[in-house]
């Protein structure tokens, strides 16, 4: 039987961490699923059909990676796909609770499930979407931990603030 797995996640925006998941879930498995949250957070950088479009692009040459949005419980979607798997990274001891606590309550939720962590390029551990939109926010040096049509997007997103901001005085 063809191994179908999600890779859960609000992926806004989508970093080179994330990209380095997904390729490993893509080897291991037939099919790997992004699975994008919609209203994750009240109010994200990137819309829902942007996060859509980026991730589609950067995978755009991966046949058997696929993009998709889902709302509701994650284990809800996961049947409805008729999924086997859960992927999600694990970059830190800091991780490792949290996410401990999600595989569990899932697992409570839908016994057959299981959730497996992938461990990701050791330059990505310090990596995520958060810390990144403040230092691209503040004007710091986010180069090599972006897809580049991911960079490009967030800059000229904070150059845009900026000029707002500016035209305010
Ligand atoms: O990118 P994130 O914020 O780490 O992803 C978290 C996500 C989307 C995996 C988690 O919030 C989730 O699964 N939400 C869907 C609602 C749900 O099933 N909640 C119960 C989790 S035990």
């Amino acid at each position: 039987m063809a191994t179908l797995a999600i890779y859960p996640g609000s992926f806004d925006p989508l970093t080179n961490g994330h990209v380095d998941i997904i390729s490993r879930g893509a080897r291991l498995f037939d099919r790997i699923v992004v699975a994008i949250l919609k209203n994750a957070e009240k109010a994200p950088l990137f819309t829902m059909e942007e996060r859509v479009e980026i991730a589609r692009s950067v995978f755009r040459h991966h046949p058997n990676v696929e993009v998709d949005t889902f709302d509701g419980l994650l284990v809800d979607y996961v049947e409805r796909r008729k999924a086997q798997v859960i992927v999600r990274g694990l970059r830190a001891v800091s991780d490792f609770e949290f996410e401990f606590q999600m595989a569990l309550m899932n697992r409570r939720l839908s016994p057959e499930l299981e959730v497996l962590f992938l461990v990701p390029s050791a330059q990505y551990t310090f990596l995520n979407s958060t810390l990144v939109k403040e230092i691209a926010r503040l004007g710091g040096d986010i180069g090599g931990l972006l897809p580049p049509l991911v960079e490009r997007r967030l800059l000229s997103r904070f150059a845009e603030e900026r000029a707002r901001a500016g035209d305010k005085g």
